[in-house]
């Protein structure tokens, strides 16, 4: 496109009319930033954790860090998962250091001086002869954390007073509701540390301008993203093919594909309960920032979980969720689909270090974003928003 050039845009076109800026470049990078970030950002939004089914058991626990700052999630005798900060309240002590395990009956004790508590987060006990006056074991339980199990997935938060649960998520949550989300189960993970900043890693999310020179395969396999477009109106003159039904036009997979795989074929069970239309579009996506999104496909579901380790780490682990009936089939080769959605990963992981090694140039004090980076705008004025929200 040459300088200036107005263009045409048709009505309902999706794009940015207007060059953007981009945020400083110094938001992804400046360690005092990236405190800010936490502190206003990740403690105080919904995190996802794991799988429920990864603390299935009565006294199961598992540990979180997020920053500065260790979480304990356990599951109670009644069964009921609960989050806590992972600090006794005796002189602040962490509590577990392993990042998995099972409490013994007793409940849980403090590695220092004993203080136990139950799993509920009232302390029990103290070591010592006799309390002082005015000490109650009653004002000092564990720090408690809201804790939502939805189907299947958990989910915690730094703070007492979240958003809305539901809030979080761009889709409603009964969207995936045709993939029995509570009922699957974990076939493969994959982890993988990314030397970028966490929001370099959404915004390469947020668009497709991308796909055609990072993705190759998945170019093929996504028509329109092959054009370097995520929906069919993001192309200026997009009423030129308003009803044709093309992939090239319309969005999902190339014709002889149903699902994101090496060969394009499904691998696991299909759901039996979606619907035709989403079959067709072969992928559906549903994302909760800051921490994790879903993808939806005929035969399985991808989770792919962020936390930042630093200002410029960030780690990525996906799950694959299959229908149990897959996963008990010898003759299912769930890799087929692992496969690519590595392939996918490793070249998203590696543009985004790319991306976050030139954000050091001294005069580069931002970016500015181009017409399809509309969803990295929104991305970004949400940023914004959190910084400043009281
Ligand atoms: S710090 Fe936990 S018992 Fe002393
Ligand atoms: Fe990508």
């Amino acid at each position: 496109m040459s300088a200036n050039q107005p263009g045409r845009r048709d009505p309902g076109y999706t794009g940015l009319t207007s060059a953007i800026e981009g945020l400083p470049a110094s938001y992804y990078f400046d360690p005092v930033h990236y405190q800010h970030e936490l502190a206003r950002i990740w403690y105080r939004n919904w995190v996802y954790v794991c799988r429920s089914s990864d603390i299935a058991s009565a006294r199961a626990y598992r540990t979180l860090a997020l920053g500065d700052q260790s979480l304990l999630l356990v599951r109670g005798e009644d069964r009921v998962l609960r989050a806590f900060h992972n600090t006794c309240r005796h002189r602040g002590a962490a509590l577990c250091r392993v990042s998995e395990g099972r409490f013994p009956a007793a409940g849980i004790v403090c590695p220092y001086h004993s203080w136990r508590y139950s799993l509920r987060g009232e302390l029990l006990q103290t070591s010592s002869k006799q309390h002082g006056d005015g000490f109650d074991l009653r004002d000092f339980p564990l720090y408690s954390l809201p804790v939502t199990e939805w189907n299947g997935f958990v989910f915690t938060a730094l703070t007492k007073t979240p958003p809305p649960f539901a809030a979080s998520f761009d889709l409603p949550l009964n969207r995936l509701d045709d993939w029995q989300l509570g009922e699957l189960v974990v076939g493969h993970t994959l982890r993988k540390t990314i030397a970028c900043n966490w929001k370099v890693f959404w915004e390469n999310y947020n668009e497709c301008l991308h796909c055609p020179n990072v993705h190759p395969r998945l170019a093929q396999l996504v028509p329109l993203f092959g054009r370097a477009l995520l929906e069919r109106r993001d192309d200026p003159s997009w009423q030129d093919h308003a009803d044709d039904d093309d992939p090239k036009y319309g969005g999902g997979l190339r014709a002889d594909a149903q699902s994101w795989s090496m060969d394009g074929k499904p691998t696991g069970v299909l759901f039996p309960k979606v619907s035709a239309d989403d079959r067709k579009s072969g992928h559906l996506y549903m994302t909760s920032v800051p921490s994790v999104f879903l993808v939806a496909h005929v035969d399985y579901v991808r989770v792919v979980a962020l936390r930042p380790l630093g200002p410029e780490q960030t780690e990525m682990s996906i799950a694959f969720l299959f229908l149990p009936e897959t996963l008990a089939d010898p003759k299912r080769d769930i890799m087929n689909a692992v496969q690519f959605t590595d392939i996918v990963m490793s070249e998203d992981a590696e543009i985004c270090e790319i991306n976050q090694r030139g954000l050091h140039a001294l005069p580069h004090t931002r970016g500015v974003l181009m017409p399809e980076e509309y969803a990295i705008r929104q991305f970004q004025d949400w940023v914004r928003s959190e910084l400043t929200r009281a």
